[in-house]
């Protein structure tokens, strides 16, 4: 059987990330991963996150099963944080997850489940696994314009690209810090894109991965409920994976909302049997962490502080880049830099242009231009930005 194995190009994303490792350069720049990384380079593990995992290690009891819904009381917390106006079971029901990617994952095929015909909308650019996993279940995918190289999401024309979809379709939307371009609608042209999606009687489908790293938790998960309170009925997906720091423990959430709906639980049934049937049952730790510190008000406080002192340290990191880059190029635009949101930018590069900054610079952007602005010493931007403008 193995004979008919013909090689698969990885992901662009790990790619770079597995060439950056391999790297024995000193003074290469990693724009790559979506990781968070501090002036020192290391991704640390956040301090509420050690605590409950001390906490975790000393009190559990058991290392049984969690059911296939995974901890259904880590679902209920992370939901009720991002939605708090929704009560559990009755306005939003879901699944543990196996991050972000799962979740995305578990409610693509549950839609294509309830509903075959449907066509998936989502913005070119996105972040490629959304196309990979849609193809992976099968979907047909169609996408919507978004904004390169621009501060503004254009609403006309991405409601007149889904004047070609048909009612049932769904629409991908990012939650907040869109991946890749960092720029967000503002939250009027946001009101005006979801009621656009419901006049057409599309689903909206919010991939929310980045929720805090944008305008802080509370703003970020405001961008949801927006969306929640619009629409009648929501697929969203949840990741703890940036916001607490857990890339590894692979914790997210798949949640069906929709107020008041009696079918929610019914919904739900086939999501457990897809979860059931892929995996069975998700693992507990990052789920653990994510519930032990949700249910302490001090870990979640200091949790809090300090995905906002991260979020400061993208923010500078925005500022500087882009002004850095207006130094180093002065006959282009950098304010969208300055004006995204989260890890996330664009360079206006060819996959050529990267592969050149990556052999001869030692910088490492992904092929289709995105940088991670997180991960950048800060006290380097003029370096790193002279080498960047090399290639344009
Ligand atoms: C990214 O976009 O870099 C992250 O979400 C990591 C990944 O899985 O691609």
């Amino acid at each position: 059987m193995f004979e008919n194995a013909q090689p698969r190009p990885i992901d662009q994303i790990i790619a770079v990330t597995r060439a950056y490792a391999e790297d024995p350069r000193t003074d290469k720049v990693d724009f790559g991963i979506g990781v968070y990384k501090d002036e020192m380079g290391n991704t640390p593990v956040m301090r509420a996150v050690k605590e409950a995992e001390r906490r975790l290690v000393e009190g559990q009891k058991t290392k049984t099963y969690v059911g296939v819904g995974g901890d259904q009381k880590f679902v209920d917390l992370l939901s009720g944080a991002v939605l708090p106006g929704y009560g559990y079971g009755t306005d939003m029901i879901g699944v543990q997850a196996i991050g972000g990617s799962g979740a995305v994952r578990l409610l693509a095929e549950l839609a294509r489940t309830l509903n075959p015909d449907a066509r998936f909308w989502l913005p070119e650019p996105t972040w490629p696994n959304h196309g990979a996993i849609l193809g992976a279940v099968g979907a047909t995918m169609e996408s919507y314009p978004y904004p390169k190289y621009k501060a503004e999401v254009d609403v006309d024309a991405i409601l007149s690209a889904l004047d070609a979809a048909n009612p049932g379709d769904v629409v991908i939307l990012h939650g907040s810090c869109h991946n890749p371009t960092g720029i967000d609608p503002e939250p009027e042209a946001l009101a005006r894109l979801v009621d656009g999606i419901v006049e057409r009687e599309l689903m909206p489908f919010v991939d929310a991965a980045y929720v805090g790293f944008g305008h802080g938790w509370a703003d970020d998960a405001a961008r949801i409920s927006l969306i929640a309170e619009r629409a009648p009925e929501m697929l969203l997906a949840l990741s703890c994976s940036k916001n607490f720091g857990i890339y590894r423990e692979r914790t997210g959430a798949a949640l069906l909302v929709s107020k008041g709906n009696p079918q929610l639980a019914v919904a739900n049934s086939q999501l457990l049997a897809i979860a059931r049937q892929s995996y069975s049952m998700p693992p507990d730790h990052g789920a653990s962490i994510v519930r032990t510190i949700f249910e302490d008000d001090a870990l979640k406080a200091d949790w809090l502080a300090e995905l906002e002192e991260i979020r400061n340290r993208i923010r500078v990191n925005r500022s500087a880049l882009a002004l850095a880059l207006a130094r180093a190029k002065q006959d282009r635009d950098w304010t969208y830099i300055d004006k995204g949101f989260g890890m996330f930018s664009l360079l206006d590069v060819t996959p050529e242009d990267a592969k050149t900054l990556r052999e001869d610079q030692g910088v490492y952007v992904i092929p289709d231009g995105r940088m991670n602005i997180a991960g950048i010493d800060t006290s380097k931007v003029d370096e790193i930005a002279a080498k960047l403008v090399s290639v344009l």
